[in-house]
Order: C-alpha cells, then sequence, then structure tokens
C-alpha cells in the first residue's frame, strides 16, 4: 500500500479548515493532552512524595543512610577512581570542517511547518499503510463515514507510535505497531464528547490495541528502499481491547488484579495506551501500557484510603473520563470493578512470529506509565530492560532477568521477562547545587554530570521496600520509587543502550512545573519546556551493574538560546530541537530521536534528527524529516535501505474536529486526517546518509 493508491471516502461538503489555534498548554495541543494523557499536564503531578531533586551530595547521603537502615540491598560497587575512567564521553572540541559522520550525510532540513511529510532533497517517501488499510482481505475499504468495530478489527489501527521491524528473510519483514490511543473528535463524523454511541466506542476499542503485518522490499526492485504491506499474510494480525493477554510473574492471580469477570486473575482483555517499545535479541517485542489511568472513571467512589492514595498516585479520573466507555462497560468503572485498573500499565510481551500465541503482560518489570523498554544483555547474559515511566517528576527504572539468555532456546528465553529484579534510579550531580541555577548555564566543571546508583525494590518474591510485599512493589511501582529516594525526572520516554557502546540515552522530555528551587543537575532547567538527553555508562559496562556515571549529552531547544547545550558541539551548526521523545540506533551507532510537542515550543512541525554520539562530530544534530500538521513523530526505525517513522495524530490541533479537520494528510483534498507509517529511502537507491 502506498500514497500513491487512494481509496480513503472524502466528503466534499466538509467545512474548510479552521485557523490553527495556538497557545496551548505544556509541550503539546490541548487537544493532545486531553486524548493522549487523559490531561495529566493540567492536574498536578501525582508524585507528592517530596523525592529529590538531588541538588547537594548531603541530601542525597542522607537517603542512603534511611535506605541502608531500611535492609536494603546496595551493591556499592565502582569507587569514584573507577567512576571517572568510563565517565560518559569527555567533550571533543568543535570541529566542523570534513563530512557529517557516516550514516548521517545528507541536507539537513530547516524548521518546517506545512501540513505534509518532508525528507531531505535526493530522498523519497511513501505512506506505507494507514489507519484503516486492510490487513485482510475481508476487510472491508475504509470509510470513515461508516466505521465499525468490525471493520476495524481486520484494519490497521489509529494512532501508530512504536514500530519495530522484524526479519522474515529475502529482504520481506514482520512489522510490529503500537496504537496508543484514539481521538474520537477527529475520527467520527458528528462526534458529541458528551454522548459518545456504543457505535463509535466499540470502534475506538477496536482501533486501541497493536497490529503485526507483513512487509516486503522485493517488489519494487533490490535498490528500492520501499515496502509493501503484505495483506493476508500468515502473520498478520491485530490485538484490540477484544483480545486476550495473559498476566505472567509475581502479581498474576493475587487478589490485586481479580475481578468478575477474571476471577483468577490471569487473563485480561486488551492492552491500552501503547506508547513506544523496543524489540528483544529473542525475537519478540516488548510495548508499553503508558496513559492507561485516563480510561478509569469514579475514583470518588473508592473509600478506603489506601486504595485511593494509590489511585491518586497515577491520576485515575475522579469521575467520568473523556471517552466515557464506562458507560458502556462496567469495568472501566472504579466503583464496579476497582481492580480493572491493575491489570493495566504493564510491559506486554508478544511473539510476532507466532500469531496463535496469547501476548504476556509482564508483572514482573513492574507497574507504571510505561514509555516502554528496550533491551541490552549483561557480560553475564542476563536480560536487562531499561523504562521510563512519562510523568513529570516520575523515575527511570531497569529490569535485570534472574536467569541469562540463551541462543536458539526460545522456550526458555520467553520465560526470561518473568523473573528478576526491578531498579530504580538514584542520580548525584558532582558540582555545587548553588552552580545549578535553573537556566541551563553549564556549571563551573563545565558539565551535567555525575554517578548514579539503581536501587533494588524487589527480587523476585523479595520485598527490598519496607511495609511493601513484592506484589504490592510491583503493582504500585511509583509508590515504592518514593520510598526508596528515587530521582523525581523531567518525563522519562524512551530509554535506549547503544548496541555498539552499550551507553544508555534517556529523552526527558519536557516538564514546566520544575521550578528553579527543583532544578539540579540531572534536570537542570525550571520550566524545562524543551527537555534533554541523557547519557549513561553502566560502571564496568555492564548492563546488569548497581552503579554509573552519567552526563546531559543534549540540553535541548534553539541553539541561540544560552541555555542549550549539544555535546559542546559547535552551536551554530546544529537544527533546533526539542521534546525529545523516540530513541533509536542506526546501522553506524548514531543516535536518532524523534520529537513530541515542537509546534508549541519551537513553532515548528515535529520531527526527526540524527545525531553523533562518538568521534569528531559527537553532538551534531541534523533534521532529517518533518511530520504534517498537528502530527507527533513516532517510532523511528533506520537502517542503511530505509528509514521508518509512524506519523501519529497529524490534524490534532486545538479547535478541529471531524468536520473542520486541520489536517488532511496524507489523502489530501478534504479528506480525514490518518495516522500512517511513513518509509523514506533514497532516490538513487544507496544507503541512508551516506555520500
Ligand atoms: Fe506516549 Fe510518553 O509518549
Ligand atoms: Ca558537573
Ligand atoms: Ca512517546
Amino acid at each position: 500500500m502506498s500514497s500513491r493508491t487512494r481509496h480513503g471516502a472524502t466528503d466534499p461538503a466538509r467545512r474548510p479548515l479552521l485557523p490553527l489555534l495556538t497557545g496551548q498548554t505544556g509541550g503539546r495541543a490541548a487537544m493532545t493532552c486531553r486524548y493522549r494523557c487523559g490531561n495529566a499536564c493540567f492536574h498536578e503531578a501525582p508524585n507528592r512524595s517530596g523525592n529529590p531533586y538531588f541538588g547537594d551530595v548531603a541530601a542525597a547521603a542522607l537517603s542512603r543512610r534511611t535506605l541502608l537502615r531500611a535492609g536494603a540491598v546496595l551493591a556499592l560497587t565502582g569507587g569514584a577512581t573507577g567512576l571517572a575512567s568510563t565517565r560518559a564521553g569527555a567533550t571533543p572540541p568543535p570541529h566542523t570542517a570534513g563530512p557529517a559522520a557516516v550514516g548521517l550525510r545528507f541536507e539537513p532540513l530547516t524548521q518546517q511547518t506545512g501540513d505534509h511529510v518532508t525528507v531531505p532533497p535526493g530522498y523519497l517517501h511513501d505512506v506505507l499503510i494507514r489507519w484503516g488499510d486492510p490487513l485482510f482481505s475481508d476487510a472491508p475499504v475504509f470509510d470513515p463515514e461508516r466505521q465499525s468495530a468490525e471493520a476495524q478489527e481486520r484494519q490497521f489501527g489509529y494512532n501508530n507510535d512504536f514500530v519495530g521491524l522484524l526479519p522474515l528473510g529475502r529482504g520481506d519483514h514482520v512489522m510490529v505497531v503500537n496504537h496508543e490511543y484514539t481521538n474520537e473528535e477527529i475520527m467520527f463524523p458528528g462526534y458529541d464528547p458528551d454522548n459518545p454511541t456504543r457505535q463509535q466506542v466499540e470502534t475506538a476499542w477496536a482501533a486501541h490495541g497493536l497490529t503485526v503485518v507483513a512487509v516486503s522490499g522485493r517488489r519494487r526492485g533490490r535498490r528500492s528502499g520501499a515496502l509493501d504491506v503484505v495483506v493476508d499474510h500468515d502473520l498478520n494480525r491485530r490485538l484490540p481491547l477484544s483480545a486476550e493477554f495473559e498476566l505472567t510473574g509475581p502479581v498474576a492471580g493475587s487478589h490485586y488484579v481479580r475481578t468478575s469477570a477474571d476471577p483468577e486473575g490471569r487473563t485480561v482483555l486488551g492492552t491500552v495506551n501503547n506508547c513506544a517499545g523496543g524489540l528483544t535479541p529473542w525475537g519478540t517485542w516488548l510495548t508499553g501500557e503508558e496513559n492507561f489511568h485516563q480510561y478509569f472513571a469514579n475514583a470518588d467512589a473508592i473509600r478506603d484510603p489506601l486504595e485511593r492514595e494509590r489511585l491518586d498516585r497515577y491520576g485515575a479520573e475522579s469521575a467520568e473520563t473523556e471517552r466515557k466507555w464506562e458507560r458502556f462497560d462496567e469495568r472501566w468503572d472504579l466503583a464496579q470493578e476497582p481492580n480493572e485498573i491493575n491489570r493495566f500499565g504493564w510491559i506486554v510481551e508478544v511473539d510476532p512470529y507466532d500469531p496463535t500465541s496469547t501476548p504476556k503482560k509482564r508483572t514482573a518489570m513492574g507497574r507504571f506509565k510505561h514509555e516502554g523498554a528496550t533491551v541490552r544483555l549483561a557480560a553475564d547474559g542476563r536480560a536487562v530492560a531499561y523504562m521510563g515511566d512519562d510523568e513529570r517528576f516520575e523515575y527511570l527504572y531497569k529490569f535485570v532477568s534472574a536467569e541469562a539468555y540463551r541462543p536458539d532456546d526460545d522456550e526458555h528465553n520467553a520465560t526470561l521477562l518473568e523473573h528478576g529484579t526491578l531498579y530504580v534510579a538514584r542520580f548525584t550531580g558532582d558540582s555545587p547545587a548553588g552552580e545549578i541555577d535553573g537556566t541551563g548555564a553549564l556549571p563551573s566543571d563545565g558539565a551535567f554530570d555525575g554517578t548514579g546508583e539503581w536501587i533494588p525494590l524487589v527480587s523476585g518474591t523479595t520485598s527490598h521496600v519496607p511495609g511493601m510485599t513484592p506484589e504490592e512493589v510491583l503493582c504500585f511501582t511509583r509508590q515504592a520509587g518514593d520510598a526508596v529516594g528515587a530521582t523525581a525526572m523531567d518525563r522519562p520516554e524512551d530509554v535506549e543502550p547503544s548496541p555498539r557502546t552499550g551507553h544508555v540515552y534517556a529523552a526527558l522530555t519536557n516538564n514546566t512545573d520544575r521550578t528553579a528551587e527543583q532544578a539540579d543537575e540531572v534536570n537542570p532547567r525550571a520550566e524545562n519546556r524543551f527537555g534533554h538527553v541523557l547519557e549513561l555508562v553502566e560502571d564496568s559496562d555492564d548492563a546488569a551493574a548497581a552503579t554509573f556515571s552519567w552526563r546531559l549529552f543534549l540540553v535541548c531547544g534553539d541553539p541561540e538560546d544560552p541555555g542549550t547545550y549539544f555535546a559542546g558541539y559547535d552551536k551554530d551548526q546544529v537544527s533546533a530541537i526539542s521534546c525529545p521523545d523516540n530513541l533509536a540506533f542506526d546501522d553506524h551507532g548514531n543516535l536518532w530521536i524523534s520529537t513530541d510537542g515542537q509546534p508549541d515550543s519551537l513553532g515548528a512541525n515535529d520531527a526527526l534528527y540524527g545525531v553523533a554520539v562518538d568521534g569528531r562530530r559527537r553532538g551534531e544534530v541534523r533534521q532529517f524529516l518533518a511530520v504534517p500538521t498537528g502530527a507527533e513523530t513516532c517510532g523511528p526505525v533506520i537502517t542503511d535501505e530505509r528509514v521508518l517513522v509512524a506519523v501519529q495524530h497529524p490534524g490534532e490541533v486545538d479547535g478541529a474536529n471531524y468536520e473542520n479537520q486541520a489536517s488532511h494528510w496524507p489523502d489530501g483534498g478534504s479528506s480525514v486526517p490518518r495516522p500512517s507509517i511513513v518509509v523514506a529511502y533514497r532516490a538513487d537507491g544507496k544507503r541512508t546518509g551516506h555520500a
């Protein structure tokens, strides 16, 4: 399927485009806040633990003593000398002569504002698959005026986010895609937010979830990076809200996850708000359930103070929800089914190679607003997954499996994420607190940097958090992080280890709530609108290490803003970038960053950037692609053959609705905007980013 094949029904009578409204709250349109996150940014951040904002080392030392008194296990390996020797890359001198890093040799884009996808000169791009396109030949032709759950369950879902490609051989791949959320106002004709119809609600249930679909690179010839969807491939699969998912690990079967529909507490229907993800060395797909709280109504009905505190820590809705699903199925109503919410907020593992497999919700990896999970193997072969909890002042986590990965033992590897230790990060800066003034000005040692530790929360069925059982630590993980003094971060999104160096990169997308008093060396800006990218080096370069060093790699924004930092690279030579969200590495070790929130922070469309993390070009951020009006750039996959991005929520602009669309991408005319996967590739058949 490509953009050249158009069969989207359009309505010529649709009214003209509204003027685009600005003045949004936070880093994105208010409409995105409403539908994506349940207006999380309009509420006070749910973390009221008072956790550091570390600021000064004395406070961190005090927390550590408290922790030791509490009996926590701290493996304090790696002294100051050892840390210094492995500290994340020393800043190179500015150097701009000669070509860009291999893999990044394209003409960088300037900031874009149009309702289209833009790629550098010499590159082509196609729409690979759009919301409503068929995965099976019996799927009805997409008709936005006549949507149904039955049709949507056979078609590509809405609001694609994470994208992964797994090999099928001979240039074919199985592509896995998250469908994070629905925006009913721009999806459905005549939508009344106060009175959604059952048909609309059930269609939205089907538009959520996951897609597995085969794609072929063979049909256009060996020199083209273009891909085509293989309709009816044996591996094609939709996993909507009606699909069965299995709870595994320590929380499975516990009373926290038992409901009237599932008294055993082991089988959940569906997955919601799947944001980013990752692929494992054993060929499975991990996807994070993020803003699950917004689907559950009536927390005010919960009278037990402890239960209510747990709901509030995740921001559950006090009364009705935006989408009103609770009117159509009582499982979304906390007054009817108080435990259903505990069955969401997990990392989900899917085997895309087995279309009959039941996806697994991995409770050993903790429950929070999971952005995603990315896996790297430790020195001894154990699987280590890095994970962010995407909300203001939330934490960074890692999970280390109990068992080691075994090549060619799929049955064993399929159990790795059921047993292990969950850790949360605490950071310490090495500069005096007084030198971190909230402006982004570098401290006198020239770097936002320091050391840190992974604090264990639970190992298998052993809790390390006083007063919390293992099930409670895993089900109410945010409170466990509060209890051990984890560091409150500026919205941790994707966390991605470099497959070349093992160094770990974390996108901290923004946090306009942070005050100057709360600025610390790892979150150094007050009212952080532009976000930053953290570089973390595990001690001894072992992913299972208990301690690490870190430094900020990028402090994002317009390079003319003195509060920005591009790893010391010449700021006259870099692209403006803000609100880093998804991260990926290319075949050459370059980091690629997609953004979510540039319209409101930089006045430009969201985009995709490549940046070298090593060598003389370290820090040279170069814009490769921009997405249409109102859209976010998601799910990047970068190879020598092609670049894939998920164009999520095109047209999601305040004031837009179905009858007054802010975008008509990709079909043009007066069509409804359709979230889609785009593939970009060299027109001359050469490799991405090569001369
Ligand atoms: Fe769904 Fe954290 O973005
Ligand atoms: Ca420092
Ligand atoms: Ca994201």
